[in-house]
């Protein structure tokens, strides 16, 4: 069942878990997350940024979403636009039957930001669309999302924003980074700031740029060809601080990549012999998949439906 942002995330704030983000742009990476989700019992956000948009074209990733709402009526699944920016296709999105839009105002000077937002707002609202609103900026590199440094929220301008654009929910900068290249040393996040927000921001917050990027996986793409020095994510006990301090969604899109790829070139490495696309594809699924499983179990999404 496809459901509102809105919806999704104030049961997750009441309950006090997080609900994963998954970025898709292809059938194969959403089968991947869906068969994860109905084997967890989860409820799921599958995004897709205004990259993925160029890449696929609306209707297919539509039409995905569709066919997995259908093959998966008792999951419920938010259908969400992640780090829109054009209005073209914010609008576009609102159209075709996204359930969740996330204006990202975050490179605007604050007035600009809260006015952009505002409008996005009214064009969700009638809808009874979820609106994630963005506030700081995350350093880090992915293709059309980017920014060179951190600024971390702000709380008096976070409280503010909340309360004069009408969004309902909040991405805050506490520290994380998009990518596969997140910390220099060990992960860490401030807690601190969170904490704060969220005794004064009265709803759900999210954390972007937090894939685990795990040791594990990196070292097992390595092993087969792929070339991720100095990788690193934020780690399990710090995702586990963010939830237990009131982070609500947490947004993967990296994990979901090293993971697909690493199936792929697995298959290339021990099947050479092999051009069949659903071996390769197939294999790509099967670790996407077991990714999604993991977050959710962290996320404590899991047993939630
Ligand atoms: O949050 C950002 C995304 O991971 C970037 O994805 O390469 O589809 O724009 P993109
Ligand atoms: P990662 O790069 O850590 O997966 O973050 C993705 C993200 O924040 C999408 O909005
Ligand atoms: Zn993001």
């Amino acid at each position: 069942m496809l459901i509102s942002g809105k919806k999704l995330l104030e049961k997750a704030y009441t309950e006090g878990y997080a609900v994963g983000q998954f970025n898709f742009l292809n059938l194969e990476v959403l089968q991947g997350i869906m068969e994860a989700a109905a084997e967890e019992k989860s409820p799921v956000i599958i995004a897709t940024t205004e990259g993925a948009i160029k890449y696929a074209r609306i209707p297919y990733l539509y039409h995905l979403a569709k066919a997995a709402s259908e093959t998966y009526p008792d999951v419920p699944i938010t259908l969400h636009l992640d780090h829109g920016k054009d209005f073209a296709i914010i609008q576009a999105c609102i159209k075709a039957g996204w359930t969740s839009i996330m204006f990202d105002g975050s490179s605007l000077p604050f007035e600009e930001n809260m006015a952009k937002t505002k409008e996005v707002v009214k064009l969700c609202k009638r809808k009874g669309i979820g609106i994630e609103a963005e506030l700081g900026v995350l350093a880090g590199v992915e293709d059309d999302v980017s920014a060179e440094h951190n600024k971390y929220t702000d709380v008096e301008q976070a409280v503010t924003f909340a309360k004069k654009t009408g969004c309902t929910s909040l991405a805050i900068a506490i520290g994380t980074s998009h990518g596969a290249y997140k910390f220099k040393g060990d992960s860490n996040i401030d807690i601190e700031r969170l904490k704060e927000i969220k005794a004064r921001v009265s709803i759900p917050l999210v954390l972007h740029g937090a894939s685990g990027v795990y040791a594990d996986l990196v070292t097992l793409a390595e092993s087969y060809g792929a070339n991720l020095k100095g990788a690193s994510g934020v780690s399990d006990e710090m995702i586990r601080l963010a939830t237990a301090n009131g982070i609500n969604k947490i947004n993967c899109d990296t994990d979901l990549r090293i993971s697909f790829m690493t199936g792929i070139r697995q298959t290339f490495k021990e099947h050479p012999e092999d051009f069949d696309v659903r071996s390769f594809c197939g294999n790509g699924k099967k670790m996407v998949r077991e990714m999604v499983k993991r977050r959710m179990i962290l996320f404590g999404s899991a047993g939630r439906i």
